[in-house]
């Protein structure tokens, strides 16, 4: 039974206030940090500044001592009956989702990966990594990221092994050639090299290292309402060209929101193109609501869906989403925020959904930890095969 629960503010690790919900059973305590974005979908559920999101936790707290945390999906329904407004506008998305993890893991007394079913058998997600980045998140490059899959890798700790060997050489080589700015907000270099140089440059890289490589666009961003922020390629037609003549080019495996959220018509152009041999991924597309998703698999726009928990509030709507995603063969991407804090339900939750990727930067070395320390922890364990 949840005895009691409190709300604190704590710092993310870009050093901004967000929100951890603790709960507290018969069994101990049990908590839940949440994240934010940086480069938002226009669907996502609200994220209130912390202290606005903390006046409807009174509300919340008396609502919920007394309940069944085994409930936790009951729990997360009284979420979303208690704000009412169909994106957690009144009480916070972030709120919400700090409460309904903590809850879950509550639920599960702290083996969250269990919370879909899981007993003594998992497959382990391939990680898709941050490598170069740009867009919102800082640095040159139009599009966002710039994204290496070691897909190869035998187990979690030979992944992260292998992305921080990758990294280090990167950076190193980046500095030898003089066009290495920096690192951004997900710990990706940053470079002066614009998007087809530094394509150029990945794609050698994921050929020496034997990985693939992949590209967020995160057009929604470039996106003014009648063109894209592309030099060359502004009007639809052109950028559409410019993306398959990337696609084909670098061979890339995995192409995520390569058009704004809107034009679901592109996205399933691209898939009919390349959905056979590479993944489009929809991000703000979906803002992993099931509804947006159901569009998706009926307009076949996609073959592979980000699952971001933050962009619908609850650990309920986010299962939603992934069966709406399953039921049509569509391939889930759980993901992580670019402002993230410590906490690693996100690799728990990968686990559980027998996901066949997941999206982590190299700053959020606790996320792949966790994956490392699951994979010691449960009976039977292998590696995910991505598709193609
Ligand atoms: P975020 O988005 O900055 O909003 O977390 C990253 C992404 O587009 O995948
Ligand atoms: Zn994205």
């Amino acid at each position: 039974m949840i005895q009691d629960l409190r709300l604190l503010t704590v710092f993310n690790l870009l050093g901004k206030p967000t929100l951890k919900a603790k709960v507290f059973t018969e069994c101990g305590c049990f908590s839940a940090s949440v994240p934010s974005g940086t480069s938002k979908g226009a669907c996502e559920a609200v994220d209130l500044p912390p202290h606005k999101a903390r006046k409807a936790f009174p509300q919340i707290r008396k609502g919920l001592i007394g309940r069944d945390e085994k409930d936790w999906l009951g729990v997360d329904s009284f979420l979303q009956e208690t704000d009412g407004t169909g994106n957690f506008s009144r009480i916070g998305g972030n709120l919400a989702l700090a409460v309904s993890l903590a809850v879950a893991r509550a639920a599960k007394e702290g083996d969250l990966w269990k919370v879909n079913g899981k007993g003594t058998k998992a497959q382990f997600p391939v990680p898709v990594c941050n490598m170069i980045g740009g867009g919102k998140h800082g640095g040159l490059t139009r599009w966002q990221e710039f994204l290496v899959i070691p897909h190869r890798a035998r187990s979690p700790a030979e992944a992260m092994k292998t992305l921080a060997e990758i990294w280090s050489a990167v950076g190193d080589e980046l500095r030898s050639k003089g066009f290495l700015l920096g690192r951004n907000m997900e710990n990706a270099w940053t470079s002066e090299l614009d998007d087809a140089r530094t394509l150029d440059f990945l794609s050698q890289v994921a050929h020496d290292w034997d990985t693939r490589l992949g590209v967020d666009f995160a057009a929604s961003s470039l996106w003014s309402g009648k063109g894209y922020d592309m030099p060359g390629a502004a009007k639809p037609d052109a950028y559409f060209d410019a993306v398959m003549e990337a696609a084909r080019k670098y061979k890339l495996f995995y192409l995520e929101d390569p058009f704004h959220e809107n034009d679901f018509r592109a996205f399933s152009d691209l898939n009919a193109k390349l959905g056979r041999k590479a993944l489009v991924v929809g991000d703000d597309l979906y803002c992993t609501m099931a509804s947006r998703i159901l569009e998706g698999t009926e307009s076949k726009a996609t073959n592979a869906a980000i699952i971001k928990p933050n962009q619908v509030g609850t650990l309920k709507q986010t299962t939603e989403a992934v069966e709406a995603a399953r039921s049509k063969g569509m391939a889930i991407v759980p993901s992580h925020r670019s402002a993230e804090t410590p906490d690693h339900w996100i690799s728990d939750l990968a686990v559980t959904f027998d996901a066949p990727l997941i999206k982590i930067g190299l700053g959020d070395i606790p996320k792949y930890n966790r994956l490392i320390e699951l994979w010691e922890e449960i009976a039977e364990v292998g590696m995910a095969k991505p598709p193609f």
